[in-house]
This record gives structure tokens, sequence and C-alpha cells, in this order.
């Protein structure tokens, strides 16, 4: 937690020291660390920027609350009604200096007598989108992605985000994964799936001809995950893990997908059971929750609050109770005795739609439930046959989530060079997979993995219904702004 800090300048860890305009001596400190100061005595010469989120004047005082992203609350800001201007409004950005002192009020701790207010960037309140004191419905403030960080909403979700980014690498790293950083452009197709997109010089390079196979010689794209250049670095480390973009050309306008997404992957060495794999995602999932929690409360609270009430109660549900685990074909006995009538079919082999999985989830009382031992057919070329019949099931696992369905994606990886040759040659992908080959040929060891939607897990701790509400900017069919 934030430990109030004594303002004497000596203990500020960075050189305090710049000049506001008028020329004395002045102490910047970001709102956050303006209200969690210890100011017993009051803080002279103290400087605070930010932009205006409410003006409000009374008969001799002028009351300002300026926020600069540090924090949600906002630092109350006192002045004489001599330093008010026209251009003081919601929205435009100022810098004020004065003194930093206890608030008499009991609404915050400390309050900026300011002694000077200078406004840096005025803001037409009229032709402004965002109005002060209004609910915005987030549909609307969707179309504002170059000024959507300046609502309270985007604001908390984005601290939220970093805060999320965080924690996710401070669990692997005290886990003694190494992280790798996976590249955006590839020549394979990891998913099988087909929803690439491909990627080409907008010029010709050098003396490069049309059937030169463009830029890289080789059709190449945009990486739908990072998971085999894992496994390859699963030759020679036994735990892995990355976490950048990924992209996928679907075309889904759904709640639930975007172009370009997030997305964190690990991937372990030496494990024989998929039981291993789902402990980490279990794991992973709580350990970074109760993170959160305990690094942005307010943040937290805020969609606990206004964007998804019982949501708090959701999540501590989750975090509390073990997560269930059943076979894919006990889910589909679930469904087929389910009362209601889905739109998909639920025959054995076919894929669990998010109707099906929703379904799943409130099923078993709302808590997250692992499907494991999908159909062979159903799952990608690397998933590990379970050899429980001819080419019956494969160790493959989804994790549902209660509101979201799948957050992820995992499989034990078939490590036995035999029974993958034959199934690349069935794909017609054994030229392409002769490097992926090589890794069962020289010291091939078991060994497992997994992917989790960042923004899906973001969506579920936040109980945020769109997807496009999650990320700064996000991409999707006709849709990419700026
Ligand atoms: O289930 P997926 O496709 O798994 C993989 O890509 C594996 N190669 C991961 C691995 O084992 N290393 O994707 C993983 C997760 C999904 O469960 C979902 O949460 C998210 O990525 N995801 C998407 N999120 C947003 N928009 C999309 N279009 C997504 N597609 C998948
Ligand atoms: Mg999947």
């Amino acid at each position: 937690m934030y430990a109030p800090r004594k303002l004497a300048f000596s203990i500020l860890g960075r050189c305090p020291w710049r000049h506001c305009h008028h020329g004395s001596a002045s102490t910047a400190l970001s709102v956050r660390e303006a209200l969690k100061a210890n100011v017993e005595e009051g803080a002279k010469n103290i400087k605070i920027q930010g932009w205006v989120r409410s003006v409000r004047s009374q008969k001799e005082v002028l009351f300002l609350h300026v926020n600069d992203g540090s924090s949600l609350e906002n630092l109350q800001i006192v002045a004489e009604l001599e330093l008010k201007s026209s251009a003081i409004s919601f929205g435009s950005s100022v810098e004020v200096s004065g003194v930093l002192v206890k608030s008499p009020s009991k609404k915050q701790n400390v309050e900026l007598k300011a002694e000077d207010i200078r406004v840096l960037g005025e803001c037409d309140t009229k032709d402004f989108p965002f109005k002060i004191k209004e609910h915005h419905p987030p549909e609307y403030v969707r179309q504002y992605p170059h000024l959507r960080c300046r609502t309270n909403t985007f604001s908390s979700l984005l601290r939220v985000r970093s805060e999320a980014t965080s924690a996710i690498h401070q669990f692997f790293k005290s886990n003694g994964y190494v992280h790798i950083h996976t590249p955006v452009i590839t020549s394979n197709d990891c998913e099988g799936a087909g929803e690439l997109f491909q990627v080409e010089a907008s010029h010709r390079v050098g003396t490069q001809k049309e059937e030169d196979g463009g830029f890289f010689g080789v059709p190449a794209f945009l990486t739908v995950s990072g998971q085999l250049h894992l496994e390859v670095m699963s030759g020679g480390f036994n735990k892995v893990f990355t976490f950048g973009p990924t992209f996928r050309a679907e075309n889904s306008q759904s709640r639930r997908h975007l172009a370009e997404f997030y997305m964190v992957e690990a991937e372990v060495s030496f494990t024989e059971s998929l039981e291993d794999i789902m402990q980490i995602m279990e794991n992973l999932f709580k350990d970074t929750t109760t993170a959160i929690l305990s690094k942005c409360p307010e943040d937290m609270n805020l969609f606990f609050k206004f964007v998804s009430p019982g949501q708090q109660g959701r999540l501590e549900r989750m975090i509390k109770n073990t997560f269930i685990v059943m076979s894919y074909t006990e889910a589909l006995e679930i469904l087929k005795k389910a009362a209601t009538s889905f739109q998909y079919k639920t025959e054995w082999g076919c894929d669990l739609q998010t109707e099906h999985e929703k379904y799943l989830v409130r099923h078993c009382g709302d808590v997250p439930v692992f499907v494991i031992n999908y159909p062979y057919d159903l799952k990608p070329f690397y998933a590990r046959d379970n050899e429980d019949g001819p080419q019956r099931t494969v160790a493959a696992v989804d994790l549902l989530i209660p509101g979201i369905g799948e957050l992820f994606g995992g499989s034990l990886r078939e490590e036995r060079l035999h029974i993958l040759q034959s199934r690349l040659d069935t794909l017609g992908l054994t030229d392409t997979y002769q490097w992926y080959l090589d890794l069962r040929r020289f010291g091939s060891v078991p060994h497992g993995g997994f992917g989790m939607g960042f923004e899906r897990y973001l969506q579920c701790i936040l109980g945020v219904d769109n997807i496009k509400d999650v990320i700064p900017f996000p991409r999707f069919p006709y849709s990419c702004l700026l």
C-alpha cells in the first residue's frame, strides 16, 4: 500500500525542483502523491498539473477538482475569486501552485490552496463531447477513442489494465518463468483456422519483383498465437511465457471478439498431466485477480458500484472456490439433458458454442469450469492424442467463465514424433512443419501450455459487457479508428 509521505523535499526520490512560471522553486506532485501526502503543517510551493473535472464558485472562493490520471480521486483546489477566469472550465488543462493543506472538510484529506492557476489548454465545454456530471453510455463513449481516457470509467479501466499487466508479469516472474518476446510477424498459422492477416510492404523493396514472393519471400502474417515459438523455447527452458498482441481476421462483431487482442501464453516442459496445466491456469487467474484487488481497490470499486452491480461477490466466489472440471463428453450429456433449446447442435463431435458454454457455467453454479478431453477433430494438430480410441479425444482444455464463456484454451502438446508426423501428413503440413518435427527429433519432452485472452480476462473481473470497452483502441471488422 501507499505510505503517506512527509513532504520534506529531501525525501522526494527524484529531483523535484522545477521552476513555475513566476520564478519560485516548487515541487511538482501527481494528484495521487498529493492525496497521500502527510501535510499536518502544510506544504508550501506545491505544483499540480492536470485536467479540470469540476468548477464551482461560491461567494468568496473558487473550488476546482483536478485529475491527472494517477488516481480516481480528484484533488480539490481552493482559490480566491480573483484567480477565477473564464478559461478555467470542465476539461481544460491547468497548472496550479500553492500550499497543500489538511482539508477542513470530511470529503477529502488534503486540498491545495492555490496561489496561482495557469490555464495551459482551454476546453470549449459546448463542443467537448463529454459533459460535466452526465453519465454517458459506453456506446457513446466508444465513439471517442481519442478523448475517452478523460472519463472516470475509462481512466479507471486503463489503470486496472496497467496493474493487471504488471500482476501477470509478476506471477510468472515469481514462479520462475522466462519471458520470451515471440514475433508479431510470422510465416505459420498456429491455430490452423485460417483467420490470418497477411503482411506485405506497401511498396516494392529494392529489385523485388512480384514473383519473388513479396517482402519476406514467403507469405507472412500477423501472429494468431505465440504458442509455436514458445514451444521452440520449451526445448531449452522448462517454463516460458509471452504476453503480447495477437491478431485474428474473424468476421465477428460479437461482444467478446477483437481483430487485435492481447494474449497471455505459457508453456511448461516436463509435464505429462493436463491437471498440472489447469492448476497453473487457475493460479494465474486467482493470484492476478487478488493482486489487482489489493493494488487498485478504488478503481475496482467504481466498476462494482456503477458498471456491474453484484460483480464483487461473483469475483470473490471465483477466487474462493476450486474450479470445476468436466470432460467434453460429460458436458455434452449435460447439454443434451438441458430443458433449454439451443440454436446449435449438441451432438458428440460438435464444437461448444457460446450458448453452450454459458449454459454449462450456469449449470455448475456460476463458477469457472474446465472442459477437458475434446474430440480429436475439434482441436489443432499440436494437441496430444489421448489414445482412448482411434483419434477420439485429445488432451485439450478450455476454461469457461461466468458471463464470458471461453477465457483460456490450452493442451498437452503431441511430443511423440511418429504420431505428430502422421497427423501432419494427413493435414498436408509436413513440409511446412519440418522445424516443428525437429523439436520432437532432438530431445523431445512432454510439455503443455495455454493462452488466456487478456481483454476477456478484464471483462471477466470487471463485469464489462463489451470487449471494445476494455482495450484502448479496439479493432474489429469495418473499424480501425486512429
Ligand atoms: O483458444 P485459443 O485460440 O488458443 C490458442 O491460440 C492457443 N495457441 C493458446 C496456447 O495454448 N498457447 O485462444 C486463447 C484465448 C481464448 O481462450 C480467448 O480468451 C482469447 O484467446 N481469444 C480472443 N480474445 C479476443 N478476441 C478474439 N478474437 C479472440 N480469440 C481468442
Ligand atoms: Mg480456443
